[in-house]
C-alpha cells in the first residue's frame, strides 16, 4: 500500500474536502492533501484548508472569463495553446458551434494555465480530486495532468451516466427516481463522462424532498470519495474500468 499525495480543487463549501482530510488524519486513507485550489475566493473550503495547515490558492475564473470577454481576443492566451488541435479533441460542442467552442477553450486555457502554475509549486501529486469544483476542464489542462495516466477524478451528485451536469440530486428527484446516488469517476474530455471508479446509492421515499435527497446523497459522498481514493493507494483505481 502506497501513501498518496492528493491535490484538491473546490468551488465552495468543501464538505468533500473535509471528508478527505478527515480520512487522511484518521488513517483510514493513507494519504496527504498537499494543496487546495479554488476557482472562487473566500469560500468555506479555503478556511477548512487553512485550519488543517494545507496550502491553498485561488484562480478566479469569474474574473478571468469577464476579462477575456472584455479584451475581444486580446487576452493572454497560453503560448502553447493550439486551437485547431484542441477543437479536434474537445467533446462539449458540436462542430457547428465553433464560436462557443473557441470561447470556452480560450477562456478556460487562460484560467487553466494559472492553475498549472500554482500546482507546479507543490510536490507531484498522485491524484487531483475535484471536490465540488464547478468548472469543466478543457483538453489543454487534462492532457498536461494526464501525461502518463488518468489522474483527475471528480465526485458527481447522481448515478452516472444518468443526470450529468450541475444539478444531479435535483434532476434525480424531479425525474421521480426511486433511487439516487453519487459517483466518483475519472475526468475525460466530456461532461461527467469519464470511467466510473465507484458509486453509492440511496432510496428515495415518497416523503423525501430535494433537501432530504441532497442530505442523503452528501452523506454518502463523504464515504465514497475517501474509499475511491484509497484504491489509488492500492493501485486498484482502474479495476472497474471497462473503456
Ligand atoms: C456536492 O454534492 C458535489 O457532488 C457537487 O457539489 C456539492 C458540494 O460539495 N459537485 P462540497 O460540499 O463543496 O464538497
Amino acid at each position: 500500500m502506497k501513501k498518496i499525495k492528493i491535490g484538491v480543487l473546490i468551488s465552495g463549501s468543501g464538505s468533500n474536502l473535509q471528508a478527505i482530510i478527515d480520512a487522511t488524519e484518521k488513517g483510514s486513507l493513507l494519504g496527504e492533501v498537499i494543496f487546495v485550489g479554488s476557482d472562487t475566493p473566500n469560500v468555506k473550503g479555503l478556511e477548512r484548508a487553512e485550519k488543517h495547515n494545507i496550502e491553498s490558492f485561488v484562480v478566479n475564473y469569474k474574473e478571468i472569463i469577464t476579462d477575456y470577454k472584455k479584451s475581444e481576443g486580446k487576452s493572454e492566451i497560453p503560448q502553447d495553446f493550439n486551437l485547431s488541435e484542441l477543437l479536434k479533441k474537445q467533446k462539449l460542442f458540436d462542430s457547428d458551434k465553433l464560436d462557443k467552442a473557441k470561447f470556452f477553450l480560450e477562456s478556460r486555457a487562460i484560467a487553466e494555465e494559472k492553475i498549472l502554475k500554482n500546482i507546479e509549486k507543490f510536490e507531484k501529486f498522485d491524484v487531483l480530486a475535484l471536490a465540488g469544483f464547478m468548472r469543466i476542464f478543457s483538453p489543454y489542462f487534462i492532457d498536461k495532468i494526464n501525461k502518463d495516466k488518468m489522474r483527475i477524478v471528480n465526485i458527481h451528485p447522481a448515478l452516472l451516466p444518468s443526470f450529468p451536469g450541475t444539478n444531479g440530486y435535483e434532476d434525480t428527484f424531479n425525474y421521480g427516481c426511486k433511487v439516487g446516488g453519487c459517483t466518483v469517476h475519472f475526468v475525460d474530455y466530456g461532461e461527467d463522462t469519464g470511467p466510473i471508479i465507484g458509486q453509492k446509492c440511496f432510496t428515495i421515499n415518497p416523503d423525501d424532498t430535494i433537501e432530504t435527497v441532497k442530505a442523503k446523497g452528501l452523506k454518502l459522498e463523504w464515504q465514497l470519495y475517501p474509499e475511491c481514493l484509497k484504491l489509488f493507494c492500492e493501485g486498484k483505481e482502474n479495476v472497474f474500468k471497462r473503456t
